[in-house]
């Protein structure tokens, strides 16, 4: 039976296979490494072009409504003054003075820890799926090691952003694990600037975008003005975005450099946005199931109204269930007009469109589904990784790791083997049929090693079918095996129902 990997090692082994196979490497890993920046290696690649090409297909291609946008990373340095990032976009953060560690505030809890109701010392944890358990352990040894006799109250935690100033002196550092050496929170600038052109002072200041939706508004008035669209339309970008996040942690999922695939959809003010709000949610969830992702992993996540950025009408976050926990995948937010008066007001530019139905004139409303590609690679990773006991070539039972990628987005297709190596007749025949295939899918050629380990070699980095040319195929009616590699079932087929059969599942 196949089950997914136990979540305590399933980061730690889909970071093992990334690298041991070809995903995903540490960036400048020969210099040590840099933290926050990752590499895709061969495979990697594949799969996420494989991911980008599914989004690009089923948002921009197969839609009436949607017009697609490739602008700039470095954009004039007004555009993110306008849009409230210069003043606004930062993450709080706490130094340890100590350990010169840094924390996100937001990410770091406490609490105190209190015997018999009197207050005996604070202890504190950094966010993790086990972030209650691990404060609770805490403060137990707390009040074995203060020898108390008593009730231990219960461990209520709080974001460090909450401490009182008093309490930034009793709450122990998570680095030295003794009281003193927190800073109070700072607000932490996360665009990473540079400057451009041959001048090195303050004019010359831009920055690495730090999402891609900016290029949108920014294009909004030419692709109003060239294209035929007509409220409601979205515009839809895939490109880099850049923060230089205080703390990247947990792989792919928070890092500096990354990719966000974006659309602003474009409504009327009068429009009944709580309802389109409503199918973007439900389309972006099919969208994330028809990739592989399992539905019941996946849950809403609505910010409550205290919560909401002041121009935002409401957010909905699609929440995964990553190895480290419950956590965003992808952001729906309705941001109002507020981008599109922001730069009609510091352009000078006007941000109407004509509503030929409505006839009226007015700056639309738009409703923003924000995905970040590393983010759903990982999700993918996660939900494909398992393990399993198949029998080898002589019939022992060993432990398979394998990726049950959908074949809509798995980097190789279909392997192609023949059965020897040392068979010209059967290589000539596994040759003709792998160049065939590779015309229009990205198919692997193995010939070397036992067969059973040829397809185990697949299964690990999720190549959904096996096609295996033997002596039947050559001496007898030119059928091939294709191996499934989910069930390890195999059966006969013609070149002609293969290649039928490939095309419903890759193409479909
Ligand atoms: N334009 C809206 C926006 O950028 P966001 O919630 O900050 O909203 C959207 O980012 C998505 O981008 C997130 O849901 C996540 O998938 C991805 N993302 C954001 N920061 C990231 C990071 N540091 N590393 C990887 N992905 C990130």
């Amino acid at each position: 039976m196949t089950a997914p990997a136990s979540s305590d090692t399933l980061m730690e082994d889909i970071v093992g296979l990334c690298k041991r196979r070809g995903f995903i490497f540490q960036s400048s890993e020969i210099y040590g490494g840099y933290n926050g920046f990752y590499d895709y290696g061969p495979l990697g690649v594949e799969l996420r072009n494989n991911i980008k090409q599914a989004w690009w297909r089923d948002f921009v291609q197969c839609r009436d409504d949607m017009e697609g946008l490739d602008s700039t990373i470095i954009m004039h340095p007004k555009i993110w003054k306008a849009s409230g990032h210069v003043d606004g976009f930062s993450d709080p953060m706490v130094d340890c003075k100590e350990s010169k560690l840094r924390y996100r505030a937001d990410q770091l809890f406490f609490a105190p820890v209190s015997v018999d109701g009197e207050t005996i010392g604070y202890v504190s944890v950094v966010e993790c799926i086990d972030q209650q358990e691990v404060a609770e352990k805490a403060a137990a040894e707390m009040k074995r090691k203060m020898a108390k006799q008593g009730d231990l109250g219960p461990i209520e935690l709080k974001e460090y952003t909450e401490a009182t100033p008093e309490e930034y002196e009793l709450i122990p550092s998570p680095a030295t694990g003794k009281p003193g050496s927190l800073t109070e929170p700072r607000e932490f600038k996360l665009m990473f600037e540079t400057k451009v052109g041959p001048l090195a002072d303050d004019s010359a200041s831009a920055y690495l975008r730090p999402e891609t939706a900016q290029g949108i508004f920014a294009n909004y008035k030419n692709i109003v003005d060239t294209g035929r669209v007509k409220i409601p339309f979205g515009i839809a970008q895939i490109g880099k975005a850049f923060r230089n996040e205080i703390t990247p942690r947990n792989f792919i999922f928070r890092s500096r450099e990354f990719e966000q695939m974006e659309i602003e959809y474009f409504i009327s003010p009068s429009a009944d946005w709580k309802a389109l709000h409503r199918e973007w949610i439900d389309t972006c969830t099919n969208w994330l199931v028809s990739i592989g992702l399992p539905r019941e992993g996946i849950t809403e996540d609505i910010h409550p109204a205290d919560k909401l950025a002041f121009y935002s009408q409401a957010t909905t976050d699609l929440m995964f269930q990553f190895p480290h926990g419950e956590q965003e995948l992808w952001g729906i937010a309705c941001r109002s007009d507020y981008d599109l008066k922001q730069h009609q007001e510091h352009s000078g530019k006007s941000m109407t469109i004509y509503d030929e139905d409505a006839k009226e004139k007015y700056v639309p409303h738009v409703i923003e589904p924000s995905l970040g590609v590393d983010r759903t690679l990982l999700a993918v990773l996660s939900a494909a990784y398992c393990e399993d006991e198949v029998a080898n070539d002589k019939g022992k039972v060993e432990k398979r790791t394998l990726l049950k990628f959908s074949p809509k987005i798995a980097p190789v297709k279909a392997a192609i083997f023949p059965l020897l190596k040392n068979k010209p007749e059967l290589v000539e025949v596994a040759k003709k049929l792998y160049k065939k295939l590779q015309r229009r899918w990205n198919v692997f050629y193995d010939a070397s090693g036992a067969i059973g380990r040829r397809y185990r070699r697949q299964d690990e980095i999720g190549t959904p079918f096996g096609i295996t040319i033997d002596f039947d195929t050559v001496e007898k009616d030119g059928t091939v095996t294709l191996r499934d590699r989910d069930t390890c079932e195999q059966r006969r087929v013609t070149e002609d129902e293969l290649i039928k059969y490939l095309e419903e599942q890759i193409d479909a």
